[in-house]
């Protein structure tokens, strides 16, 4: 039996929720999803509740999808971009936001390029806080997004054999995806090239491979990441020509394995550099369902974090 309530006061990495909560979500996010599929698609769960998004590195889904979550829960929602805010005229993260929360915030949603800045708020205020991608660290509701959407491509997740593709290395929805899978009971491998594998990689319980085809024909379900250029100041591998030509997903290679892979991307997508079109637009590939899962789980996790006000 799921208990009603999550153990926790915010969400700032799937390492610090419990399998419970992690169900406790997906069980909300069902009862969600088939609210905004009706015409009538708002709920006032959030009536009197007002959230702030803080946007601190761009964003297009992950924003659009809080800011739709939010207002489908009848949330009052301010936004805030760093490019166009005081932040660019030096002010610091915990002034910026305290005068936010002068304004009577209960939750803050940020995204940010320091890893633990959403950890560093929770420490400092009082609103519930979730954490939208904190640089290379988590993005916990990607996370819980993709797994939502395996379970429903897949079927319940224990022993099911999940391949997370590309920079490792730099990719929070890697390390995020490899905690909630594992404490799905998924076995989980990575695959990409050497370089773009971290090092500590053993000690998080994975198997590595550098072969796409082998790794291809192991997996049930393939999430396919993209290289994160922003975030490398050096050069991991010598073109993105040559990335494609050896770890790309290309729908001639799809079509000579033996099984039907499920494909996943949590976008931005880099059409014909980790994927080619015809794979990211074919029947095999449940991208834009993860993106419509995408509001149900964060009203979901919304709507629980308010529960616990
Ligand atoms: C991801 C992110 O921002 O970490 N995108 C997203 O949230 N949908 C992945 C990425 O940028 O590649």
């Amino acid at each position: 039996m799921t208990k009603s309530q999550l153990s926790t006061k915010h969400v700032l990495g799937i390492k610090y929720l419990t399998v419970n909560d992690i169900n406790l979500i997906f069980e909300t996010a069902e009862n969600f999803k088939e609210v905004i599929n009706r015409p009538i698609k708002k709920v006032p769960s959030l009536r009197d509740v007002t959230v702030a998004n803080l946007f601190f590195e761009n964003s297009t889904r992950t924003r659009i999808s809080f800011e739709l979550a939010e207002k489908r829960l009848s949330a009052d929602v301010v936004n805030f971009s760093a490019s166009s805010s005081s932040v660019k005229k030096g002010e610091t993260l915990l002034d910026t936001v305290n005068n936010i929360l002068s304004m009577k915030v209960d939750m803050v949603v940020m995204r940010h390029p320091a890893p633990g800045a959403p950890a560093f708020l929770a420490n400092h205020i009082d609103a519930n806080i979730i954490n939208a991608g904190d640089g290379t660290h988590e993005h916990p509701t990607q996370a819980l997004l993709d797994a939502f959407s395996m379970r429903e491509a897949v079927g319940n997740l224990k022993g099911k054999h999940i391949a997370i593709f590309g920079d490792i290395l730099h990719s929070r929805v890697a390390l995020s995806n490899i905690f909630c899978l594992q404490k799905l009971g998924a076995k989980v491998r990575v695959c990409g090239p050497p370089t773009l594998i971290p090092k500590y990689i053993n000690e998080l319980g994975v198997e590595v491979s550098y072969d796409v085809r082998e790794s291809l024909e192991w997996c049930d379900v393939a999430n396919v990441l993209r290289i994160q250029l922003e975030r490398q100041d050096i050069k991991y591998f010598p073109s993105l020509r040559e990335y494609a030509q050896y770890f790309g997903i290309n729908k001639a290679l799809l079509d000579s394995l033996n099984s039907e892979v499920v494909i996943m991307h949590p976008g931005p997508i880099n059409r014909g550099v980790e994927i080619t079109s015809d794979v990211a637009d074919s029947d095999q590939s449940i991208i834009l369902q993860q993106v419509e899962n995408g509001v149900a789980i964060r009203m979901a996790i919304l709507f629980l974090l308010a529960a616990k006000r």
